[in-house]
């Protein structure tokens, strides 16, 4: 199986430039596997290509580093770094250790900037998110600071001002958003701001508008999204108390759904904003989940416009993280835990309208937390 795969990996590989051909990988709530997939774009296809095995029994959340040479894995009281094989293997590198009552890895993303710092957060209450720095190749080195909150904060998510010089955490449990300074040189973290979110909110996620100007917070209770403006040179936030529903407008039962992700679609030019800010929610109930676009203002990056507000082929379960594409503003995988399947969304567009379908489909062996797109 992983003989046959390679050949066909770098076969597929050679031809990039025109290939239809994308892989994506996805880790688990459990299990000691990360899914290698294949997602044709002519074809509409999507499937499992190999199952590789971890050095971990869950891989709750993954993320890439900006030259997509290693894999961030948040695992039982690790945060560890896999440097990914041209054959689109992994092989281990490195871990950060987490505190024994603190070993919840939930959440990992890595700074675009140099020297490519990586921000993990445990989701337990009390618990601060760690800063790890990386050797040349980006495995994970040591963690050199510390992401402090109070005793009442459980961070279940993280973002990066685009120039890395700001840390801003999505306080589930502690119903609040948290803005860190992060000094490179003397690689010094310090808290700048905690801004209570209204009561029965609870952010979950948190993305930065690569602007700078607006910061985007899903609120899993209230099922919403939020708005929040920031300031640049002080990275701190003002709430616009402006939200949207995650649900249809004419459901007064938000409370049976669960706030889940917020992600901005991926320009194929670095320099082009996004066009998209895309989020997903659980129904908690037997009737679907959704998913939900937003067209965004390209020098502002404010909303402009909800475009689509339409259920998911599953509850979402556990998760439904809605991840976009790189090759195409017009993609985004989800994953579902109702019934262990990852989907690849297609956003079409007319004269009048934008709308999305489940373009492809694959079925796993067990519960999908993320993905994340290799090409
Ligand atoms: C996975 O869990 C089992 C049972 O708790 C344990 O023996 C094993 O060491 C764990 N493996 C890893 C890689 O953490
Ligand atoms: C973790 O345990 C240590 C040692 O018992 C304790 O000092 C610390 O406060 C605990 N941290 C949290 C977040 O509970
Ligand atoms: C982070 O906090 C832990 C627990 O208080 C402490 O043991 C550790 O030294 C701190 N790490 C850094 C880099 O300050
Ligand atoms: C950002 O904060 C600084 C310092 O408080 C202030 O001088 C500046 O006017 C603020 N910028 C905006 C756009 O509000
Ligand atoms: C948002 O609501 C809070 C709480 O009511 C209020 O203090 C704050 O001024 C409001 N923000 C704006 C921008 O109106
Ligand atoms: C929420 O209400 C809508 C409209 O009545 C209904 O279709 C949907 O099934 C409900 N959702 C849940 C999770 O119960
Ligand atoms: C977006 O923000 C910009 C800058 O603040 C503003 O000029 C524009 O009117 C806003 N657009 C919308 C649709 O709110
Ligand atoms: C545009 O797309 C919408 C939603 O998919 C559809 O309802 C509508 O009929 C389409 N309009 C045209 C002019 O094709």
């Amino acid at each position: 199986m992983m003989g046959k795969f390679l050949v066909i990996f770098v076969a597929a590989y050679a031809g990039f430039t025109t290939a239809d051909t994308h892989y994506l990988l996805s880790g688990f709530f459990s299990g000691t596997s990360i899914a290698a997939l294949e997602f044709d774009d002519a074809k509409l296809s999507l499937n499992l290509i190999n199952d590789i095995t971890i050095n971990a029994n869950s891989s709750k959340w993954i993320s890439l580093d900006e030259s997509k040479e290693n894999l961030y894995v948040g695992a039982p009281g690790y945060f560890q770094s896999y440097s990914i094989t041209s054959g689109l293997e992994l092989d281990y590198q490195s871990s950060a250790s987490l505190p024994s009552n603190c070993s919840n890895a939930n959440y990992i993303v890595a700074a675009i900037k140099e020297p490519h710092a990586v921000f993990g957060a445990p989701f337990n209450l009390g618990c601060s998110a760690l800063a790890i720095s990386v050797d040349a190749a980006g495995s994970l080195q040591s963690s050199f600071a510390n992401i402090t909150y109070d005793n009442r904060a459980g961070v279940h998510g993280l973002a990066l001002s685009p120039q890395a010089d700001f840390i801003y955490s999505a306080d589930d449990t502690g119903n609040a958003v948290w803005v860190h300074s992060y000094n490179q040189p003397s690689a010094v973290i310090k808290e700048v701001q905690r801004i209570s979110a209204p009561d029965g909110s609870d952010p979950r996620h948190i993305a930065v508008h690569p602007a700078g100007l607006f910061v985007y917070v899903v609120y899993e209770k209230s099922n919403e999204l939020a708005i929040y403006t920031r300031n640049k040179s002080t990275g701190r936030l003002v709430n616009t108390n402006v939200t949207y529903s995650l649900i249809p407008s004419s459901f007064s039962n938000y409370s049976s759904y669960y706030g889940d992700e917020v992600a901005f679609s991926i320009p194929g030019e670095k320099s082009l904003p996004p066009r998209y800010l895309i989020c997903s929610t659980r129904s908690l109930g037997t009737t679907p989940g959704y998913v939900t676009a937003f067209a965004l203002d390209p020098l502002a990056g404010n909303i402009t416009s909800q475009l689509f507000v339409l259920p998911t082929t599953g509850t979402g379960g556990q998760a439904n993280a809605v991840s976009p594409a790189s090759f195409s503003e017009e993609h985004f995988a989800t994953t579902d835990t109702s019934s262990n399947f990852i989907e690849v969304w297609k956003i079409e567009s007319n004269k009048t309208s934008t709308s999305a379908f489940a373009a492809a489909h694959v079925d796993l062996d067990s519960a999908p937390a993320n993905a994340v797109w290799y090409t």
